[in-house]
């Protein structure tokens, strides 16, 4: 496990399978727990992303962390990614060919972790694990805050899509709808999901006779 790992992320950060890798400062595989029951995907790494190596460290992951921490779990708890591993020049727009390029390694990824929720941050991400999902996209405005199930190389998994949190820095109004489906669907699922995990038996009455 440890070994593919290394090898994935080591494949990443030497990836050139799509022009992107002519103008990125360095690849972002991602971050976090690779036992998490929760992965966030968003879109591209941004400037500090390819500057640091580090998924959501500028402005947008300011608030993604803030929303995540909003459940009551913490960034570390999770793994965080994004569908395209390079910065886009400029931050245009990933395009369908980069994309295609990339989507060997989140599916990757999402064989390692095998997590039980994606939340998938900003249209690209939404339509894109839809469209691994077999689940059918058809807007943001339509498909944001609910819980979709689909299957993922054969294995099921809830998919909740949501805005990016970078939209929300341009449009403020937007803050709010993230805010609430952080808690009225976010939060409750993971929850749920924690609540199947076998926990830790403590003594009970019938230890002691
Ligand atoms: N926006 C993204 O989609 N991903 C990042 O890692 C940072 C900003
Ligand atoms: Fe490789 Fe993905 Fe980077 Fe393109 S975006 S060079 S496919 S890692």
């Amino acid at each position: 496990m440890e070994e593919e790992w290394r090898r994935l992320e080591l494949e990443i950060l030497n990836c050139s399978k799509c022009r992107l890798s002519n103008s990125r400062t360095r690849a972002v595989p991602g971050e976090g727990n690779k036992k998490a029951l929760v992965m966030f995907i968003g879109e591209a790494p941004g400037e500090k992303e390819d500057e640091q190596g580090r998924p959501f460290v500028g402005p947008a992951g300011k608030l993604l962390t803030e929303l995540i921490e909003s459940t009551g779990y913490k960034r570390s708890d999770v793994y965080i990614t994004n569908v395209v591993k390079c910065r886009p020049p400029g931050n245009r727009d990933p395009e369908e060919d980069e994309i295609e390029a990339c989507l060997p390694y989140l599916l990757k990824q999402i064989d390692l972790i095998k997590p039980k929720i994606i939340v998938t941050l900003g249209r690209h991400a939404g339509s894109t694990i839809f469209r691994l999902a077999g689940l059918k996209w058809t807007s943001m405005a339509v498909n944001h805050g609910r819980v979709y199930v689909g299957k993922i190389q054969g294995r099921e998994v809830k998919i909740i899509p949501t805005y990016h949190p970078a939209s929300a820095l341009y449009k403020p109004p937007l803050r709010r709808v993230l805010e609430e489906d952080f808690k009225n669907t976010i939060k409750p699922t993971i929850d749920e999901e924690m609540g199947k995990k076998p926990q830790p038996r403590g003594k009970t009455l019938l230890d002691y006779i």
